[in-house]
C-alpha cells in the first residue's frame, strides 16, 4: 500500500530511523517499515486500524521506544495523553516523537500540548497539505493529567474519560436527553451500550440491574469506560468492535447508542446509519433501539426501513431521541405521511 502524503513526510521528517521503532495510529506507516526491515511496535486506538496491521507488527506493551511516529488526529487531548505517556516512560532518556497530520488538523495548540511533556518543540514545513510536529527532550516532570475523573451530578456518577474520548470528562447533552427519556425497567434485559466512549449510558444500564455489553471502536473509549464502572462499583462486559459487527445475532434485548455523527475527520453519517441498521439483527423480537442524535440528521427512515416501528420519545432544539422496536415484519420502505412530528421538551 503506498504512503500517504502524512506518512510519508513523517517517514521523511525522522530522517536515519533505529532498528526499533514505535508507530501510533498509522497502520500503512508501520507496515511499511516492517517490510523495509525495522522493528516495529504499534500502538492503535482504532480496532479497523489495528486489524489492518501485518503480521510482523508487535502491538506496544509501554515499553521505553527511542524513535515515535504518530498520526495526529483532531484531538488535542489525546496527543496530551500521549506525549506524557511518552515522556514519564522515557524518565530522562532521549526520545524524538514526528508526529503528522493534515494541515487543516493541526492547530498552534498542539505546540503548547507538546510542550508541557517535551522541552523542545517545531514544526515543519507544509508539504502536500500536511505537516510534521517534532517534538524531542521528554521532560522529567512531565503531568500525566489523563484519564479525568469527574462527578456528574445529573446522574449521581463518576465518570473517567481517557485523552480525546467524546466529551471528555462531561455528560454530552444529547446523552442527558436520552437518559432522561429512557424508562425504568421493569425486568433486568440484556442491554448493548452501542459506542459506548466514557461509558456513563452503559454505568446508568448496569446501575439499573441489566447485564450490560459495552462496544466501541476506540481504546481509549473502552478504557475509559472501564474506569468509569469502576469509579462506581458497576460491571460490565466490554470489548472493542466496529459498531456490532462482533455481537451475535438476536443476542440482546436493548440497545442504547449515542451514535458518532463522522467518521475520523469527514462528517459522513452514513457509517452511522449502518451500525444502528445493525441492531435489526442483534436485538431479539420485540427488543429496542433507543438512540439520540442531532435533530437534523435522516436516522428516521433508515431505522423505520432496517429495524421496525419507530417513535420520536423526546425533543428539544439540538437532540432527538428515538424509540424503534426491533419488529422484521413491520419495517417500513416508505415514510408514512406526518411520521416524525415530535414534541418539544426542555
Ligand atoms: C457521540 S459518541 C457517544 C459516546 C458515549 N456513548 C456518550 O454518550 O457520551 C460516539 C462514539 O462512537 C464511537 N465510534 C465511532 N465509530 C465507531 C464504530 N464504527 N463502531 C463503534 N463505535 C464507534 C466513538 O469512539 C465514540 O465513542
Amino acid at each position: 500500500m503506498p504512503l500517504d502524503p502524512v506518512s510519508r513526510l513523517v517517514l521523511d521528517e525522522a530522517g536515519s530511523l533505529p532498528t526499533r521503532v514505535l508507530v501510533v495510529d498509522d497502520p500503512d506507516l508501520a507496515n511499511h517499515l516492517v517490510d523495509v526491515g525495522h522493528d516495529v511496535l504499534a500502538s492503535c486506538d482504532d480496532q479497523r486500524d489495528q486489524q489492518r496491521l501485518s503480521e510482523g507488527v508487535r502491538e506496544w506493551g509501554g515499553a521505553y521506544v527511542e524513535v515515535v511516529l504518530a498520526r495526529l488526529g483532531k484531538a488535542i487531548a489525546s496527543l496530551d495523553e500521549l506525549a506524557a505517556e511518552l515522556a514519564q516512560r522515557a524518565n530522562g532518556r532521549p526520545l524524538h516523537l514526528v508526529a503528522g497530520g493534515r494541515d487543516k488538523h493541526l492547530t498552534p495548540a498542539m505546540n503548547l500540548t507538546l510542550g508541557r511533556s517535551f522541552t523542545d518543540v517545531h514544526a515543519s514545513r507544509g508539504r502536500q497539505k500536511s505537516r510534521v510536529l517534532h517534538a524531542s527532550g521528554p521532560r522529567r516532570d512531565a503531568e500525566q493529567r489523563w484519564p479525568k475523573h469527574a462527578y456528574v451530578d445529573d446522574l449521581g456518577l463518576t465518570v473517567v474519560a481517557h485523552g480525546g474520548v467524546f466529551a471528555g470528562p462531561r455528560l454530552d447533552p444529547g446523552t442527558r436527553l436520552l437518559l432522561r427519556t429512557l424508562p425504568s425497567p421493569t425486568a433486568a434485559l440484556d442491554a448493548i451500550d452501542l459506542a459506548c466512549g466514557s461509558g456513563l449510558i452503559a454505568a446508568v444500564l448496569a446501575r439499573a440491574g441489566h447485564r450490560v455489553t459495552a462496544v466501541d471502536v476506540s481504546a481509549a473509549a473502552i478504557a475509559s469506560t472501564r474506569a468509569t464502572l469502576a469509579a462506581n462499583g458497576l460491571d460490565a462486559t466490554l470489548f472493542r468492535s466496529d459498531g456490532l459487527t462482533a455481537l451475535a445475532d438476536a443476542s440482546a434485548d436493548l440497545i442504547v447508542c449515542n451514535p458518532p455523527f463522522h467518521l475520523g475527520a469527514s462528517k459522513d453519517s452514513t457509517p452511522a446509519m449502518g451500525m444502528l441498521a445493525d441492531a435489526g439483527r442483534v436485538l431479539r423480537a420485540g427488543g429496542e433501539l433507543w438512540c439520540v442524535y442531532n435533530a437534523h440528521l435522516p436516522y428516521l427512515p433508515t431505522l423505520r426501513a432496517a429495524v421496525g416501528p419507530t417513535l420520536v420519545a423526546a425533543r428539544n432544539r439540538d437532540f432527538i431521541v428515538t424509540r424503534t422496536r426491533n419488529a422484521p415484519g413491520e419495517r417500513l420502505r416508505t415514510e408514512p405521511p406526518g411520521a416524525a412530528v415530535p414534541k418539544l421538551v426542555r
